[in-house]
């Protein structure tokens, strides 16, 4: 059985200045080992003191109980800022709580069937893109992820496919802006001098003003067919026309515009890392994608099939255990807290890391193995309570979990059930985090039609 790659630990004691090269170059191998093992590690610098917590009862605290008093910092927010404004994101307080008061309705469980059938086109758009290049050369998976997932985002909020004119054009200047900004994650995750959040260049800011200035025209147009009573019934036309239940307002173009910002970013960078990941797993592990193929090629295409396609939801959930598309979040304290038996003062870095929550081996068997067959043993169910948080929890937790899920399984089926995919030799993928957990070169797989 083949394990799935696993960046290296870092070593247990290493200078700060390496510390921050490391940090730079990837958070992932920054990281000593014994975060595998630890309930909670601290971290001090002249710069910032930070903690990790992997202990459950303190997770909870922070995400569920006094969600409140953990706030996001506006630190961590900064590198995102030009790109997403004022987005649920990045905002705390009662701006947020306003804003998902207007963004959840569109996404409760019962609305995934209007994004079904759109979902299910894409699926059957990616599988012909790959028509021509399964012939058994190395196929860029990852490349073909994210156009998927871009065209489920697109079809889904504005009912339009990817090879719409301005759908191409924000997702060229999406993937401009992030090569623009390989400042992020060091940004994100140390609280350094002040200077650092100023750090956006100039083309980061210039592609931001680029995707904005798209995202307000289909904003704009969108506005027009609602007021002439003929838009469609997709999840930009639910959002902008559900009033806050609280006030009775709804979102003005502006605010509009930071929240689509904010569905394109999260919606599909997250979701073609778990689509690309999974992919790789299941290559590597032939049996288990011959099990999935065979319940791909027995799905209806219906909405009320999803639920049969159990194992392909199991391998999803592994790929995310695995490579949680969001490997760290990152909280502040907002008064003085006592963690475990360690004072923290106010203004400290609480850093969530599903990464290793995903590894640790005080909860998972085997933690680094692919094995999807585990969900449905009754000794997961503490673990994915305790230690599985993909999505995160409490009132902060991902709105787009269900339609995420519901992607992945659609996606997957549409793939596997006209395809087999094999691992090129020797070509490994090592996984860093971006703005998501990426592998460093890309993902090259063989793809062959199945017969
Ligand atoms: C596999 C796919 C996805 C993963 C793993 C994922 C994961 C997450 C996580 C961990 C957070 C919390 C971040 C934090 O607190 O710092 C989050 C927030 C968010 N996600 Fe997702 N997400 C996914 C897909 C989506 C999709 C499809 C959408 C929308 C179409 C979406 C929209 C959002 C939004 C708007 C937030 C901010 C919520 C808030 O702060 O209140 N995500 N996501």
């Amino acid at each position: 059985m083949t394990l799935p790659p696993k960046p290296v630990a870092r070593a247990p004691r290493v200078s700060l200045w390496r510390h921050l090269r490391l940090f730079r170059a990837d958070i992932l191998s920054a990281q000593p080992a014994r975060l595998y093992r630890a309930w909670m590690a601290e971290f001090r610098t002249p710069f910032f003191r930070s903690v990790l917590i992997n202990d459950p009862a303190l997770l909870r605290r922070v995400l569920n109980e006094r969600p409140r008093d953990f706030p996001k910092s506006d630190r961590i927010g900064a590198g995102l800022r030009p790109l997403l404004g004022d987005s649920v994101f990045l905002t705390n307080g009662a701006t947020w709580e306003r804003q998902r008061r207007i963004i959840d309705p569109a996404f409760e469980g019962g609305k995934l069937r209007d994004s079904f059938a759109e979902m299910h086109a894409a699926g059957a758009a990616a599988a012909a893109r790959l028509a021509p290049l399964a012939d058994g050369r190395p196929v860029e998976i990852e490349e073909q992820a994210s156009h998927a997932a871009a065209d489920v985002i697109f079809r889904t909020l504005f009912s339009i496919p990817i090879e719409h004119e301005t759908a191409q054009a924000t997702y060229r200047e999406f993937h401009a802006h992030q090569r623009s900004q390989p400042l992020l994650n060091l940004a994100a995750f140390v609280k350094g001098p002040r200077w650092m959040p100023r750090l956006h260049s100039r083309a980061t800011r210039r592609t931001a003003r680029r995707i904005r200035g798209l995202i307000a025209g289909l904003v704009a147009a969108r506005a027009e067919a609602i007021a002439a009573g003929e838009a469609p019934r997709d999840l930009a036309t639910k959002i902008m026309t559900t009033p806050d239940p609280e006030t009775g307002e709804r979102f003005s173009p502006d605010e509009m515009v930071d929240q689509v910002a904010i569905f394109f970013l999260a919606g599909h960078e997250t979701s073609a890392a778990t689509l690309g990941w999974t992919l790789y797993l299941l290559a590597t592990h032939p049996q288990i994608q011959k099990r999935a193929a065979q319940e791909a090629a027995a799905f209806s295409g219906e909405f009320a099939g999803l639920s049969k396609l159990k194992l392909i939801r199991d391998c999803t959930r592994e790929a995310l255990r695995l490579y949680p598309p969001v490997p760290m979040m990152v909280r502040e304290t907002t008064r003085p807290e006592r963690f475990r038996d360690r004072d923290l003062r106010r203004g400290t870095q609480v850093v969530l890391s599903p990464w290793h929550l995903h590894r640790h081996e005080r909860f998972w068997d085997d933690p680094d193995g692919f094995d999807p067959d585990r969900w449905g043993r009754a000794d997961t169910k503490d673990s994915a309570r305790r230690a599985f948080l993909p999505f995160s929890a409490g009132p902060r937790v991902c709105p787009g979990a269900g339609f995420a899920m519901a992607e992945a399984a659609v996606l997957l089926a549409a793939l596997l059930a006209r395809y087999r995919f094999e691992p090129v030799v020797g070509d490994v993928p090592v996984p860093v985090a971006h703005l998501t957990v990426r592998s460093k070169a890309g993902i090259r797989l063989r793809v062959m039609a199945r017969d």
